[in-house]
């Protein structure tokens, strides 16, 4: 086993130590809010996002310390997607990572609420973190990672996903799709640590590729995942795309030309990273995690 897959408990659990600490130290102004988020962020979740730009430090030889906020914070802006995906007025399910969702345990009002807090905290620990560069290249970062949840990244890609349910999307107007909803933050998540130093524009367009073709192949994976599971092991409905009839890549191009789509990015994903020879190996792992998983 390669020494970064050995080292991801330990990373996981570094992960969830500070989630605690962030939400433990946020206001405790409304006790109902407070459970909300903590319910949100701490149940179980694979940590994929922070796991990813721990993978792209350690890629750059950048001290992992130093990203852990920055790791944080996209956490908790992942963990504010998803109260919001799962909301009546968005994909209406029930259950995630096993669990009532959290509109289902708070209440909508709640969730909602919950969803606006975590984003905020998450800008507020980004803005407040020790940053080892200059204050602008904190500010860039910053705006970097804001712009991939906004109507440029997520939030637009969630709306053109709400979108295009019940139509015949074509493969790259799907993956389009993908590329915003769920690849942005995952861009993020790999181009962050570039913010932390120099890096020539050779390493840098080839992570920006490697983070383009893994960002749609997490989310060919995520539906096969829906298509293929069971809800008891997956944790979350596995009707979710098909009740919509939403232009999900198994259901319009079927089981194996996702499988085959998923394979051909992850090896685009791998090719992209020969420029980084052997200190590539931390993110070739979480490429491999990622269609490999099956939760
Ligand atoms: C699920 O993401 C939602 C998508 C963006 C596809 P993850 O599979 O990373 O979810 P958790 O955090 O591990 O539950
Ligand atoms: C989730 O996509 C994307 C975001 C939360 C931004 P999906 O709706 O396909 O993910 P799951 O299957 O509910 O986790
Ligand atoms: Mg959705
Ligand atoms: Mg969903």
């Amino acid at each position: 086993m390669s020494s970064f897959k050995k080292q991801i408990p330990e990373f996981k659990k570094l992960i969830d130590y500070h989630l605690k600490i962030v939400l433990s130290e946020s206001d405790q102004s409304s006790e109902a809010l407070c459970q909300a988020m903590g319910y949100s962020v701490m149940n179980g979740g694979k940590r994929i996002r922070p796991m990813m730009m721990l993978a792209s430090a350690i890629a750059m030889d950048i001290d992992t310390k130093d990203v852990i906020p920055f790791a944080i914070a996209i956490e908790l802006l992942h963990s504010f997607s998803l109260i919001h995906d799962d909301l009546p007025c968005m994909d209406d399910d029930s259950l995630r990572r096993g669990q009532p969702t959290t509109h289902i345990k708070f209440g909508e009002a709640t969730a909602t609420l919950a969803a606006d807090s975590l984003q905020s905290l998450a800008f507020e620990l980004m803005a407040k973190a020790e940053f080892p560069e200059s204050k602008s290249s904190q500010l860039e970062l910053i705006s970097m990672i804001a712009n991939s949840i906004g109507s440029e990244g997520m939030a637009g890609g969630q709306s053109l996903d709400l979108d295009s349910e019940n139509k015949k999307l074509d493969p790259l107007s799907v993956e389009n799709i993908y590329m915003l909803k769920t690849g942005k933050l995952l861009q993020a998540s790999i181009l962050g640590p570039t913010y932390f130093k120099d890096l020539d524009e050779e390493k840098f367009s080839a992570l920006q590729s490697f983070s383009e073709s893994i960002g749609v192949a997490f989310q060919i994976q995520d539906d096969l995942i829906e298509a293929e599971g069971d809800a008891n092991t997956i944790g979350k409905s596995v009707e979710s795309d098909k009740s919509k009839n939403k232009a999900a890549y198994p259901i319009l191009f079927g089981i194996n030309e996702s499988r085959k789509r998923v394979d051909n990015l992850y090896e685009s994903a791998c090719a992209s990273l020969k420029v980084f020879g052997k200190s590539s190996s931390s993110l070739m792992d979480m490429a491999e995690i990622i269609i490999h998983r099956k939760l």
